[in-house]
């Protein structure tokens, strides 16, 4: 069953990609404009994470991925740090309702165990609460790096083949998604990055290798569900060959 939303965007249903990704940025910039402390810009991105998720599950996307913290955000200063992790515990208390209300998975991807402890109980019930929601899955970057992803995966294989688990011959480009953290999730077809940088900033390395890519100035406190839809208008328009010659 379509919604409202969907009815109303003028975009081609059929057409709805499966795996959204989206770089958030520009929200200490957002804050700067306006000599406002950069938590102010987090806080208010993340009332704009509800407002996308909301639409992303009324247009009917299966998983959309939202990069929250890389592994290089750990640099940040110590009072950023606790500022987001505080935001992200909150956001995650106020949403449960709201995800089991409407059928949303919840997953994350990264170093979990990096995280303060609070966050990673938080994170965990979480996950465990909305495991058996089947409407769409919200995933989280978090302490998240392609490369450090990378590593993980190769040290995995290199001990699964040392104690035979898995044969040099048989390794394939599946072998390798199986061992990253989206190994349940498809590849995404699109990522989007709000505030005007064009750059993968360590996001899904393997996994975008044929994504669709789009870069907005919008800041992220400023992104809004009306943008979101026109660039997945734009996105409908786009031919994806994927390397080959599509007969028309
Ligand atoms: C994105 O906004 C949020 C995180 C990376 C955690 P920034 O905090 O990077 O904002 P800018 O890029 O400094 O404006
Ligand atoms: C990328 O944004 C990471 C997230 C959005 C979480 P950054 O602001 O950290 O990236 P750079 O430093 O501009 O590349
Ligand atoms: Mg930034």
């Amino acid at each position: 069953m379509s919604s409202d939303l969907l009815n109303s965007s003028g975009l081609i249903p059929e057409k709805i990609p499966a795996h959204v990704a989206i770089i958030m940025d520009g929200n200490g910039r957002w804050a700067k404009k306006r000599i406002m402390n950069r938590i102010k810009g987090h806080e208010r991105g993340a009332e704009v994470v509800r407002d996308i998720v909301r639409a992303s599950r009324l247009l009917g996307i299966s998983y959309l991925t939202l990069y929250a913290f890389s592994t290089e955000n750990w640099q940040r200063p110590k009072m950023e740090i606790n500022a987001l992790m505080g935001i992200l515990i909150n956001f995650l208390k106020s949403e449960q309702k709201e995800m089991m209300d409407n059928g949303i998975r919840f997953m994350t991807i990264g170093q979990t165990h990096r995280l303060p402890e609070n966050v990673q109980n938080t994170i965990y019930e979480t996950i465990n609460l909305t495991r058996d929601n089947q409407g769409m899955v919200l995933n989280l970057a978090l302490s998240y790096g392609a490369r450090d992803e990378l590593v993980m995966a190769i040290k995995n294989i290199c001990s699964d083949i040392n104690n035979k688990q898995l044969n040099i011959d048989s390794i394939s480009l599946e072998t390798i998604s199986a061992y990253l953290y989206t190994k349940d999730m498809p590849d995404p077809d699109i990522v989007i990055r709000t505030s005007g940088e064009q750059r993968i900033s360590n996001f899904l390395l393997w996994q975008i290798a044929y994504a669709e890519l789009f870069f907005t100035n919008t800041l992220w406190p400023d992104f809004t569900k009306d943008e979101f839809i026109e660039i997945l208008k734009n996105y409908q328009k786009r031919e994806r060959r994927f390397g080959a010659v599509l007969e028309n």
